[in-house]
């Protein structure tokens, strides 16, 4: 797709918001313990390359991903030493090249690792392959169950150890952003009682996103995947207070490209679902569905210079229509999410109108937006 660079609408990322957001939690941890930056899906909409530079530079000491692809990215935009965890499960076909960036990627059976260790001997591959083994204690997505099945990985990971690197253990907590503590409590003693069959333990224990980090300090480890906080969004939604002021690192601004004023009457946009009930003005702002801007963005209010319009008939794939209050110039400045003037329009008012969370709206704006990066000096 298409990055629109010369078009009337970006998503505006403060890299000093993700700095910030880093460095408060960087500053809560342990000083040894490890924090990486969850960098997958681009980033969570906003660039995985220039939030993986600034989150070094806030303190990160590594990267999660969730596919090989990314990983290479990252590594060939120059993070060449840094460890990168791939989160998802990674085809064996795709061995050499984990080899080759020298990435680190999640496994979840006995039977890759004693292929991936074949593989590795008859290929000749330079660098072992680094393995984070996944427990699943209660998420079930991914990861070994039972006791007596991590004591069989660990058997495997020390037959093939001149091959295989085991570099670290992790699971996932489902509930980690609730303000109900019962199923976090259960998957830890899960975690604990996995933890058992691994007296050596690996370079890397981990359990946490950013929930947990945040609320669950508790449960240990020795490194953080620290996601969706870095981004200045709270995971629990409205839920839970964060510990620090989070600070959202992403706005979507745009402008009108079309004012008109219509007679009584006349209606707007596909299916003719809305319908002007007076003489009105009505702008046109150049974004869509295909930038991520969801249909079901019909009435919800955006800010044109500041005041509150609301969407007006269906959102198409590339334009949307708002109602304005009086006749505003071409290039009024129309903001989707961000402040302007004395409101704010947040991620998360965006998703609670689209019934989901904040994650998938960022995720979901589109590469055809451009991403815009401001920041103070002190990261350049
Ligand atoms: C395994 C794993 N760890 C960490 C994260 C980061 O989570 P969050 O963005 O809530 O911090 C994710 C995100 O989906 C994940 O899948």
């Amino acid at each position: 797709m298409a990055v629109g660079k010369n078009r009337n609408a970006q998503l505006v990322i403060d890299e000093d918001a993700i700095f910030h957001n880093i460095s408060e939690e960087r500053k809560r941890l342990d000083s040894k313990s490890d924090l990486f930056m969850v960098v997958k899906a681009n980033a969570y909409g906003h660039g995985a390359v220039q939030v993986a530079g600034i989150a070094k530079a806030a303190g990160a000491t590594g990267f999660c991903v969730a596919i090989l692809d990314e990983a290479i990215q990252l590594r060939e935009a120059g993070f060449v030493s840094e460890p990168i965890l791939v989160l998802g499960l990674s085809d064996l076909n795709n061995v050499p090249l984990i080899s080759k960036y020298n990435v680190s990627v999640t496994v979840s059976s006995v039977d890759w690792i004693k292929q991936a260790a074949e593989l590795a001997q008859k290929l000749g591959l330079k660098n072992k392959i680094r393995v984070h083994l996944a427990l699943d204690t209660g998420m079930g997505r991914i990861g070994l169950q039972t006791v007596s099945e991590v004591k069989d990985a660990i058997v495997e990971l020390k037959r093939t150890s001149e091959y295989i690197d085991f570099e670290g253990v992790f699971t996932h907590f489902s509930t980690a952003d609730s303000t109900d503590d019962d199923y976090f409590q259960y998957q830890l003693d899960n975690f604990n009682e996995l933890m058992t069959a691994i007296p050596e333990k690996p370079r890397y224990v981990h359990v946490a996103n950013s929930a947990t980090s945040m609320w669950h300090k508790a449960a240990g480890g020795n490194m953080v995947r620290f996601g969706v906080a870095g981004y200045g969004l709270n995971p629990s939604g409205v839920a839970i207070a964060s510990p620090f002021k989070l600070e959202p690192a992403m706005s979507f601004t745009s402008e009108l490209i079309y004012v008109k004023e219509v007679q009584s009457g006349r209606s707007i946009g596909y299916g003719a679902t809305y319908t002007s009930d007076s003489r009105e003005w009505i702008g046109t702002v150049p974004v869509g569905y295909a930038d991520g801007v969801r249909r079901s963005m019909q009435g919800f209010s955006v800010l044109v210079d500041g005041q509150y319009c609301p969407i007006v008939g269906r959102v198409c794939m590339d334009q949307l229509m708002v109602r304005l209050p009086y006749k505003m110039p071409i290039g009024t400045k129309v903001t989707l999410v961000g402040t302007d003037h004395d409101h704010t329009i947040t991620l998360q008012d965006v998703a609670d109108y689209c019934h989901t969370i904040h994650y998938e709206i960022a995720c979901g704006y589109s590469s055809r937006l451009p991403r815009v990066y401001r920041s103070s000096d002190h990261l350049k």
